[in-house]
């Protein structure tokens, strides 16, 4: 706990970051918030928002650095085994908290399952998975997702370090970080960082029997990002005249 504090103690000189819990991703907001300002992606996605603690302070970056993205946080706001089960009160502030960065920000209510349909392949630039934590799930969500990362696509991975409560992170990291493919912050539960750009293969760097069954290419030309078109109903929505204009004042603000 000692640690979270860090970030509210008068010493700390990192931004101020808006949506702070002190809850297991704290030690990473200054990271994320320098990742989305210095790396500058097109297109975000987060599985796994819960309280919206990692999501914000993306979100809260891209707007104070003027950052030109679309970001898409998807939950389906009730829980999982690692996390609990939880009723509509978080969702609902969640999407209150969203407002503010609606012009670029789009809350998705669905499991990454059914909501992954709606992004086109090459598309994301960085993916944040933290939904359920155990070997099956996030391997799950990993496979599923690494055909829509774009050629510079970065994954980033929370709770490699745990190892109780069925937790299975470690063991999908030990399978896909590679020498120059990777970065693992160790405190903080862990955050793996993986590079998608090193990794042409097409496989996603994993020793996967089965991988061949799946389509998996890095080598087609990025498809321009696609606004999903599902209404998602519980959700403020980003209309694509909304993220134009925002894209116009940012160009507007650099010139
Ligand atoms: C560990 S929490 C996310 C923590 C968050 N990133 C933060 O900053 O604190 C995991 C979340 O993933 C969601 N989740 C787990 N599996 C999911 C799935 N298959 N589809 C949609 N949401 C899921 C849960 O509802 C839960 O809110």
């Amino acid at each position: 706990m000692q640690h979270y504090a860090k970030l509210l103690f008068p010493a700390y000189t990192g931004p101020r970051i808006a949506r702070y819990f002190g809850g297991p991703w704290s030690m990473h907001l200054p990271f994320a918030y320098d990742l989305m300002r210095e790396f500058m992606p097109s297109s975000f996605v987060e599985l796994g928002v819960y309280k919206g603690e990692s999501y914000f302070t993306f979100c809260q970056s891209a707007a104070e650095n003027g950052v030109d993205v679309l970001c898409y946080g998807i939950d389906t706001w009730q829980g999982d085994p690692q996390t609990g089960f939880y009723g509509p009160a978080i969702g609902h502030d969640v999407a209150t908290h969203n407002t503010q960065y609606a012009t670029f920000s789009q809350l998705i209510t669905a499991t990454f399952e059914d909501a992954v349909k709606d992004f086109a392949d090459g598309s994301i630039d960085l993916l944040h998975i933290d939904g359920a934590h155990r070997y099956a799930d996030v391997k799950g969500d990993f496979e599923s997702w690494c055909t829509k990362l774009s050629q510079r696509g970065i994954v980033l991975f929370h709770d490699v370090m745990v190892r109780d409560r069925e937790f299975g992170v470690s063991r999908l990291w030990t399978e896909i970080a590679g020498v120059g493919q990777s970065f693992l912050f160790p405190f903080g539960h862990g955050l793996g960082v993986w590079s998608a750009s090193v990794t042409r293969k097409g496989d996603c760097g994993q020793k996967d029997n089965n991988s061949g069954k799946r389509k998996r290419s890095f080598n087609t030309q990025l498809s321009h990002f696609r606004t999903p078109q599902r209404s998602f109903k519980q959700s403020p929505t980003t209309s694509p005249s909304s993220s134009t204009m925002l894209r116009k004042e940012i160009r507007r603000r650099k010139s």
